[in-house]
């Protein structure tokens, strides 16, 4: 197959990826043919599945206007992938044109897309790491030259901790971020997840799916992902369903949202 100038010469075309599947979902250009056939595969099996991931992007578009709207100008977005319509400093910047923003990604193609994007916006950095090292990710130049670190931040970890399973402490990486954050900072954050018996068509071998072909998938319910705000006051509504977090249009929601796949929420930093 031939490689595009713009995939990086480290990736291996053969093995799907997680921003690049999820980018073929959103109709991106930056996925490659093993990468399409376990997106089409995973639709095939879970058919709510793409309905699901465009509830997801709107809770992002939602969750940022709101802190935009609360007077936070600084959001350290974790796990951004490849970037795609409503990018967060757009969505930012309509509320508050001099919002910064961090985009932060492990996926060669997520970083090198983002980089190529952003290029001269001195209002937002692109920064290849992994989330899982707070330390890293905080200390990191990129953070460091564009945040103020004694002022409120948004971290946002959005469609990304069912990457993390309970084995590597997400709430201890959580902690290893709030710990370093000022009064009024907020997490917004959102996981697929069910509640026992609430599992849409095609759940489990959607989930085997992932397991088999790039990495295991970590559902949690409302209690679970409740947890992951310790030390944050939530804000409302709480954590709910992803699309009946603040929904402001019908396009917002969907037939079965109370049942949706998938928990949502926003906490601040009281102080
Ligand atoms: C499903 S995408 C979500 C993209 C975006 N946040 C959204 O909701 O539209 C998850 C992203 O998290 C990234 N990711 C997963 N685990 C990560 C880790 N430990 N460190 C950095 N990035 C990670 C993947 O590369 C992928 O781009």
């Amino acid at each position: 197959m031939a490689r595009p100038d713009w995939a990086p010469d480290e990736i291996d075309l053969e093995r799907p990826s997680i921003a690049r599947v999820y980018d073929y979902w959103l109709g991106g250009a930056h996925n490659f043919a093993a990468d399409r056939a376990l997106a089409d595969q995973a639709l095939g099996v879970m058919p709510s599945l793409k309905s699901a991931i465009m509830m997801n992007r709107a809770f992002l578009r939602r969750a940022v206007q709101s802190l935009a709207a609360s007077g936070v100008r600084q959001f350290l977005d974790l796990g951004s992938g490849i970037p795609t319509v409503g990018n967060v400093h757009e969505v930012a910047r309509q509320a508050a044109p001099d919002s910064r923003v961090v985009y932060v990604d492990r996926d060669p193609v997520a970083v090198a897309h983002s980089r190529s994007l952003l290029m001269g916006d001195a209002g937002v950095a692109v920064l290849q790491a992994d989330i899982r090292d707070p330390r890293a990710v905080l200390d990191s130049p990129e953070v460091q030259d564009l945040f103020d670190l004694g002022e409120p931040v948004a971290v946002l970890m959005v469609a990304l901790l069912h990457f993390v399973p309970d084995s590597e402490d997400p709430i201890g990486i959580i902690r290893g971020y709030r710990d370093r954050l000022a009064p009024g900072s907020h997490l917004a954050l959102s996981q697929l997840g069910t509640e026992p018996g609430e599992e849409p068509e095609g759940w489990q071998r959607y989930r085997d799916l992932y397991a088999a072909s790039v990495t295991p998938l970590s559902s949690r319910g409302h209690a679970e992902v409740t947890a992951f705000f310790e030390g944050f006051d939530l804000v409302d509504p709480g954590v709910t369903r992803i699309p009946l977090w603040r929904p402001e249009s019908v396009d917002d929601l969907e037939p079965d949202a109370a049942r949706f796949p998938g928990f949502a929420g926003v906490g601040r930093l009281p102080g």
